[in-house]
C-alpha cells in the first residue's frame, strides 16, 4: 500500500516508516518540522535501502495535504503529527487545540476528498487521565486532565462519529503507554528540544554527562519503592504495532482501538537500576518533591491487542535502555551530532 505517515520524521513515526517499509508499503513522509529535524530522512533512506518521498507541509494546509494524497495516490495515512508536552499544553492551550485537533480535521477533510479510507491515529495513555486502576483496558472511563490529553480525547471523539457517519472508512486508535528506546542501529531515536521533559531522555543526558543528575519526582507514592509506575514500551514494539493495525483494518475492514503497552509496571528506581545494569554506568540521582499532575500508575491491559493483532512487546527493559543509550551515545546532540 502506499502509505502517507504525517509527522513521520518524528521519534515514532520515524521507527514506523521502517516498520512499514520492511513490510513491504511505499511510504510518504509529511512533516513541517516543528519538533523534528530533517536529518531523520537520509538517515530513514540508509536503514531503509530506499528512497522516501518528503512533503515539508502542515496538516492545516489541507489544500496542500489533499494534493499529497492524490499525487501519491495514497491507500492510507498514520497520523502522529501533533504536539505532545503537557506542560506546554497547560501554557499554551490554544495553539494544541489548534495544531492537534484542527490539523486533524483538516487531514481528515483532505482525506473525505481524496477518497482515502483507512487511518492509524495515535492516541495516549493520557485520555484516561487520573486513573488509579491497576492495569487500563479499552473500555476504562476516559476523563483527561490537561489540555493534551483534551486533544487526544476530543479527535477520538470525532474519529468515531466520522466512521458512524461514513461506513467505508476505517479507523484505528492506539493508545500508547510510554515509548522509550530506539532502533538497534543507534542511528535514529529521540531527540528532544530542550530540556527532556521525560524519564528516558532525560536520563541518557545524565549518562552522558550533559546533565549533572537526574531528579527523582517523588518517592512517597503509594508503590513498592514509593517512585512512579509506568508501562514502558519499546519504540520497536510500537512501531511494529502500526504496521499489524494497518493489516487489521485491511484485511478485517474493522475499526479498532487498542491500548499498547507491555502489561508490566516499572518504577523510576527500576529503570534507573535497568540503565545501570544494561549499559554499565552508574545514572547519579537525588529524590525530590512530586511533579505536579503526575498520576501513582499508568500500566496497560494489552490482552485485546493480542486478541485482535496478535501484537505483544518483544523487549524488556534492559533492551530499552540499552538502545536508547547506544543512539544516545553514538548522538551526543541528537540530529545535530
Ligand atoms: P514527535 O514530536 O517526535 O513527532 C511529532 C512530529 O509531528 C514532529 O516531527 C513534528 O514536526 C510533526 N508535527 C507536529 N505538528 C505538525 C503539523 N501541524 N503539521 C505537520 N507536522 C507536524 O512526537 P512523538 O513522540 O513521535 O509522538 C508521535 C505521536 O504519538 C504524537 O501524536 C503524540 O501525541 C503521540 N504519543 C507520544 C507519546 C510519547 O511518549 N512519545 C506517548 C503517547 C502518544
Ligand atoms: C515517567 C515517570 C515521572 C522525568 C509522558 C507524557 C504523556 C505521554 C508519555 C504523550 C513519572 C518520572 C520523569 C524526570 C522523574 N506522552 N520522572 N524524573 O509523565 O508518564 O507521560 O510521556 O502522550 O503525555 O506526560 O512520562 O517520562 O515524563 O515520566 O522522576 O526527570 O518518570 O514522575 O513517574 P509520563 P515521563
Amino acid at each position: 500500500m502506499n502509505i502517507l505517515v504525517t509527522g513521520g520524521a518524528g521519534y515514532i513515526g520515524s521507527h514506523t516508516v521502517l516498520a512499514l517499509m520492511e513490510r513491504g508499503h511505499h511510504v510518504v513522509v509529511l512533516d513541517n518540522f516543528s519538533n523534528s529535524s530533517p536529518k531523520v530522512m537520509p538517515r530513514l533512506e540508509a536503514l531503509a535501502g530506499n528512497p522516501i518521498p518528503l512533503c515539508q507541509v502542515d496538516l492545516r494546509d489541507g489544500d496542500t495535504v489533499f494534493d499529497v494524497l492524490v499525487s501519491h495516490k495514497i491507500d492510507a495515512v498514520i497520523h502522529f503529527a501533533a504536539l505532545k508536552a503537557v506542560g506546554e499544553s497547560c501554557e499554551q492551550p490554544l495553539q494544541y487545540f489548534d495544531n492537534n485537533v484542527s490539523g486533524t480535521i483538516s487531514l481528515l477533510l483532505a482525506m473525505q476528498k481524496a477518497n482515502v479510507l483507512r487511518f492509524v491515529f495515535s492516541s495516549s495513555a493520557m485520555v484516561y487521565g487520573d486513573t488509579e486502576h491497576e492495569t487500563l483496558s479499552e473500555n476504562t472511563p476516559r476523563s483527561a486532565n490537561n489540555p493534551y490529553g483534551r486533544t487526544k480525547l476530543m479527535i477520538e471523539e470525532i474519529i468515531q462519529d466520522h466512521c458512524a457517519a461514513d461506513t467505508n472508512f476505517k479507523a484505528a486508535i492506539l493508545r500508547y503507554f510510554n515509548p522509550v528506546g530506539a532502533h538497534p542501529s543507534g542511528m535514529i531515536g529521540e531527540d528532544p528540544r530542550g530540556t527532556p521533559n521525560n524519564l528516558m531522555p532525560y536520563l541518557c543526558q545524565v549518562a552522558s554527562g550533559k546533565r549533572e543528575k537526574l531528579s527523582v519526582f517523588g518517592n512517597d507514592y503509594p508503590t513498592p519503592d514509593g517512585t512512579g509506575l509506568r508501562d514502558y514500551l519499546h519504540v520497536m514494539d510500537l512501531a511494529r504495532a502500526h504496521a499489524d493495525a494497518l493489516d487489521y483494518l485491511q484485511s478485517q475492514s474493522k475499526n479498532l482501538t487498542v491500548n499498547l503497552g507491555t502489561g508490566s509496571a516499572s518504577s523510576v528506581l527500576d529503570m534507573i537500576h535497568a540503565f545501570e545494569q544494561a549499559n554499565k554506568l552508574k545514572i547519579p540521582h537525588e529524590i525530590i518533591g512530586r511533579r505536579p499532575g503526575d498520576v501513582t500508575r499508568l500500566c496497560a491491559d494489552p490482552g485485546l491487542a493480542k486478541e485482535l493483532l496478535s501484537w505483544e512487546s518483544r523487549h524488556d527493559l534492559l533492551q530499552m535502555c540499552a538502545d536508547a543509550w547506544r543512539w544516545q551515545s553514538k548522538n551526543p546532540e541528537g540530529y545535530n551530532s
